[in-house]
This record gives C-alpha cells, structure tokens and sequence, in this order.
C-alpha cells in the first residue's frame, strides 16, 4: 500500500466496473464470517438474538437492517468477539471467534476517542496493538505511520484535525475520524456499525464514495449496519433484514447495480424500486404495524 496516499490508490482503481457478484468463483465467494444458529442473551435476561444465521463471504460488502433494538449492534459484537454467543456458532476465516478479532477493522456507532490523545494518535492506535504494525510502531510512528493517518484523514475531511483533541471536534467529525481508525491497518474484515449517522446528508454521500472506492481497491469483507436503506442499496452487493428483537435474518435481497454506483442512480427508478422492497421487508419484520396503528 501507498502509505503516504492509501486512497490517491483507491481513486484510480474506479474506473472499471466490477459486478456486485464480481469474484463469485467458489473460492472467492467461500464465507469469512459464519454464524450459525446463534443465540445471544444478555445478562439480565434480554434475548437479543435467536437462531440467528448469516453467512458473508471473503471480499463482499453486506449491509444489515433492521427495526431499532432488533439486534445488529449485537451481531457486530459476536463478529468481533466482544460477545460471545449463549448458542450456536460464530466463525470467521473458519475458526471459532473465541476473543476481540485483530484482523478487524471496526467503527461502532458512539465513537470512542480518547480525549488525552491527540485525533492523529486516536487513528494510529490500532498501529499500536495490532501486528505486524506493533513490532514496528516506535520506529514508525512518527514517519512512515503518522502520514498513513494523515492521508486518511485528509481523505474524509479531516486534514487539519490530526493535532487536536476529540472534544474540540464536533460529532460528524469525530465520526469520520472513527472511520478512518478503522482502516489504519488495511483491515481484512471491515465492521462498520452506522458510521455515517452523525453526518449531514452532502457528507455522508461523500463518505459513501471514499467507502466504495476503498471496498473495491482492497476488497476487504464489510459488514455494514445502517438505518439507511439508501446507503444500503448504494454501498452493498447484498442486504440482510433482520427481525424485531430477538432478531434473525428474515429477508437477503441482492443488489444488482454494478461499481462503481454513483449518486445520480439513487434518483433513478430501479434504485427506487430495491430501496421499496426493503422499505416493505422491515415493515412486515417490525409486524406490520405503523406508529399510526400501535
Ligand atoms: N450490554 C447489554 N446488556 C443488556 N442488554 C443489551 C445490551 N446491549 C444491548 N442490549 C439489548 O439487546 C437488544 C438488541 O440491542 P442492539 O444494540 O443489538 O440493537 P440494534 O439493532 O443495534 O438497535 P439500534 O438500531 O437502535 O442501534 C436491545 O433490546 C438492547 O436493549
Ligand atoms: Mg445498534
């Protein structure tokens, strides 16, 4: 990778067009992620998921929707091995998730900076946990790894926030900062949990662009959860309702747009029509009912 410009990379590998299902030779389309029949309790009782099953494989971009509280956040935390299931099984490259996963890449949907760091030393963080980037982080950090953050950040915006602290950022920005954590360390599997919420719409449209372009130089495998179905329908090769809580997949609707999609196909008719379907999908999996009707 370019360190010093990990998306000049990625913007001029665009210009071609990939299928969604592009690299759908068994080998490719082998599952990174796999849970399997998985059920997840809180303490306290709270059945967040039942019989939960999903496979994604290596390389594709999956969003998750699904009625507030139904359980996508908690299936992010079983991918990344914060939770561990009550039963069934979680697997990603075939083993067990047995503990927090080193090869992923995650944005949470409250971003957590820590506010005695500068944003820059936020974004290099996991450069400093995560080999083969650790053995190397004192030598690096303050060459090779801090113009990695840098470019990343000038990548979303963000050019001039890598010496201030998180709190002298506002929540959109702090956002983008987030993402840009995420991806410090060309991540294999992306978990990326309503990363764009905080944003206005001009940016989040902005973002979806770096995050498409970035999907389709690297290929790493993302798994991405959001409220919005246009996002969804923009980004992801394939989109998984899930239930009100205890959530399960109810629903797995391909995408067929090829990349790169741009934004002037969200106004067309097609894009309109899968945006419906979904629409209607979580409509029926939050029972059929409107605010109107309970
Ligand atoms: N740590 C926890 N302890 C107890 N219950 C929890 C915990 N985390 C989540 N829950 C409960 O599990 C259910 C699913 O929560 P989860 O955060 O996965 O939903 P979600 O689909 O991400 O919702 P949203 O769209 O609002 O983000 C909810 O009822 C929630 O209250
Ligand atoms: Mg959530």
């Amino acid at each position: 990778m370019a360190v010093s410009a990990p998306f000049g990379e990625v913007a001029a590998g665009v210009d071609r067009m990939v299928s969604p299902a592009a690299g759908a030779s068994p080998a490719a389309r082998r599952p990174l992620v796999e849970l399997s029949q998985v059920d997840l309790a809180y303490p306290g009782g709270t059945l967040a998921v039942k019989d939960l099953t999903l496979d994604v494989a290596e390389g594709e971009l999956m969003a998750v929707v699904g009625p507030s509280g139904c359980g996508k956040s908690t299936l992010m935390k079983l991918v990344s091995g914060l939770v561990r299931p009550t039963k069934g099984r979680v697997a990603v490259a075939g083993r067990d998730v047995a503990g927090p996963l080193k090869i992923a890449g995650m944005a949470f949907q409250n971003p957590t900076m820590l506010p005695w760091l500068t944003i820059r030393q936020n974004v290099m963080l996991p450069l400093k946990i995560v080999e083969p980037f650790k053995a190397e982080f004192a030598a690096k950090r303050k060459g090779e790894f801090r113009e990695r953050a840098d470019a990343l950040l000038a990548t979303v915006g963000l050019a001039d926030a890598g010496d201030k602290r998180p709190w002298q950022l506002s929540g959109g920005m702090l956002q983008r900062a987030s993402l840009c954590r995420a991806l410090i360390h060309d991540p294999k599997l992306l978990l990326l949990d309503e990363p764009f919420a905080a944003l206005d719409q001009f940016t989040r449209e902005e973002l979806w662009a770096v995050l498409q372009a970035l999907w389709m130089k690297k290929r790493p495998t993302v798994i991405l959860v959001t409220h919005d179905l246009r996002e969804a329908t923009f980004l992801a090769g394939r989109v998984v309702v899930m239930t009100s809580r205890p959530g399960r997949v109810v629903r797995e609707q391909a995408i067929p747009f090829p990349y790169p999609r741009t934004i002037e196909l969200t106004y067309g008719n097609a894009f309109g029509g899968e945006t419906l379907a979904l629409r209607g999908a979580i409509f029926d999996a939050r029972g059929g009912t409107t605010v109107a009707q309970r």
